[in-house]
């Protein structure tokens, strides 16, 4: 066919075909045919309908079944023409299956507008890349979960503005990510919730005047419930827009693992060491070994995020109902769901395969005075000073050990008293790092024991 002849779809009103340049920024069928099963499992949804209401005849339902399948095999076999002329995948669809049954085909489009029908392909799509990031970041969660489990005693230095703090355990740590990307998941669960309604029925905008039973193609295609509001049907794209956003909260947290990977496995840390299937070397210098698995999932984030405000961009201020404008919502949630279950994926195998550096970590857990605030909280319980007070002198203690090179626990009791009387002996069981994390059993705080306690209960999350 050349480009002037008019379309066999739409074709009517029109005397001669597009411009070869309006084909090419009206044609989606270079990535919309990756809704080609979707589309199918409506349209088969759509006809059962047609003929169980009255409005087809379970004859031409057959046939139309028949060829739907057929072309299903012809696309998953790569023996399907697509054709840019017929715009996107739900006119190549039909076309094909109008060679196939001949004039049945034409009977499949009533009480169906393509607005509908791509409300609906593109509802399926995310719904399936929703469950599968739910499970990608079980996943996750399993393999931080065993980790955990393993280093619940391991101390490391806690930071604030990535200065050493306090000492923490390398489990509480990776506990912090569980809660991280547990949120993810459940951010997942209530998109999936609120996506939970079928657009089919809903037309070019109005509804139909044909006594469709939108309950049963709800119920045939997977929903809980038919959505309420034509109108709104066609012209909403939120679901794509809510699995963008969570999609982007969650490759925030993956870009943050991944600093915090990049950062502890420098030999400055020497927290980590990278397994060889998640590093590279360099092509100069043979005694490197490079994160740049961890450096990739912290750029991608920047696509997700790229993704995100471009739908956002799309549709801002658009008028209700459906415009075309809508069409380029699909190429950007497509690539942001790849994205995201590659980085998902490469951060699951790395947590999996990294060697914990525990002398690493609990030498520099020590340093840094980072048992100052024990020294503080033992002058407030054991000597009763307010602990205002208590830091004050803390700070005195830790300006002693500075000038003199050593930790606070290398302090001779003397020079501790000398600063404070009340000061004993018993002061140096708070001052190891073992110590400080044992003690720290309020809720939620990073004793091995309330770690061990909230592995268990994500466990049974899980
Ligand atoms: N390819 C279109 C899209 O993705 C399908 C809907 C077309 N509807 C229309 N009224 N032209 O949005």
């Amino acid at each position: 066919m050349t480009g002037k002849s008019s379309n066999q779809m739409w074709g009517g009103r029109f005397a001669s075909g597009p411009d070869a340049i309006m084909e090419e920024i009206n044609a989606s069928i270079d990535f919309d045919r990756k809704l080609f099963a979707q589309d199918i499992r409506g349209s088969l949804a759509h006809a059962d309908m047609l003929a169980d209401n009255g409005i087809i005849s379970a004859e031409d339902r057959d046939k139309i079944a028949q060829g739907l399948n057929t072309i299903l095999s012809e696309i998953e076999a790569g023996t399907f023409e697509f054709s840019r002329r017929l715009e996107d995948i739900h006119m190549n669809i039909e076309a094909r299956l109008s060679d196939l049954i001949g004039p049945a085909a034409g009977r499949l489009h009533t009480a169906r507008s393509r607005n509908d029908q791509v409300a609906l392909d593109f509802r399926l799509w995310v719904r399936e890349e929703l469950e599968k990031t739910e499970n990608a970041l079980s996943k996750l969660i399993g393999a931080f979960l065993d980790r955990a489990e393993e280093h619940a005693d391991t101390v490391m230095p806690g930071f604030t503005h990535l200065q050493t703090a306090q000492p923490v355990t390398f489990g509480h740590h990776c506990m912090a990510y569980v809660e991280m990307f547990g949120r993810d998941r459940s951010r997942v669960r209530d998109a999936l919730a609120r996506l939970d309604e079928c657009p089919l029925g809903a037309a070019a905008l109005a509804g139909t005047g044909f006594a469709i039973d939108r309950h049963q193609t709800a119920k045939a295609l997977g929903f809980s419930a038919p959505t309420r509001n034509s109108i709104d049907t066609v012209s909403d794209r939120d679901f794509a827009l809510e699995f963008l956003g969570l999609a982007a909260i969650c490759g925030t947290h993956l870009s943050r693992l991944a600093e915090e990977i990049v950062i502890w496995s420098t030999p400055q840390f020497g927290f980590v060491r990278l397994s060889d299937s998640f590093s590279t070397g360099s092509s100069i210098m043979p005694q490197k070994k490079n994160p740049d698995a961890a450096e990739l999932v912290r750029a991608k984030t920047g696509r997700i995020n790229g993704a995100l405000i471009a739908l956002l961009t799309v549709m801002k201020g658009l008028p209700l109902a459906y415009s075309k404008d809508m069409q380029e919502d699909k190429e950007q949630v497509f690539d942001a769901a790849e994205t995201l279950e590659l980085a998902i994926a490469a951060m699951t195998g790395m947590i999996g395969d990294l060697h914990i550096l525990q002398d690493g970590m609990k030498a520099a857990a020590g340093s840094g005075y980072s048992t100052a605030t024990d020294l503080a909280d033992w002058l407030v319980r054991e000597a009763g000073l307010p602990f205002r007070e208590a830091h004050h002198v803390t700070g005195r203690a830790v300006a002693m050990a500075e000038d003199k090179g050593c930790d606070l626990s290398d302090l001779p009791l003397a020079d501790l008293q000398a600063i404070n009387g009340a000061i004993t002996k018993d002061v140096f069981s708070v001052l190891s790092v073992e110590a400080s994390v044992a003690s720290r059993t309020s809720f939620g705080g990073t004793a091995p024991k309330n770690v061990r306690e909230q592995i268990a209960w994500w466990r049974k999350q899980l």
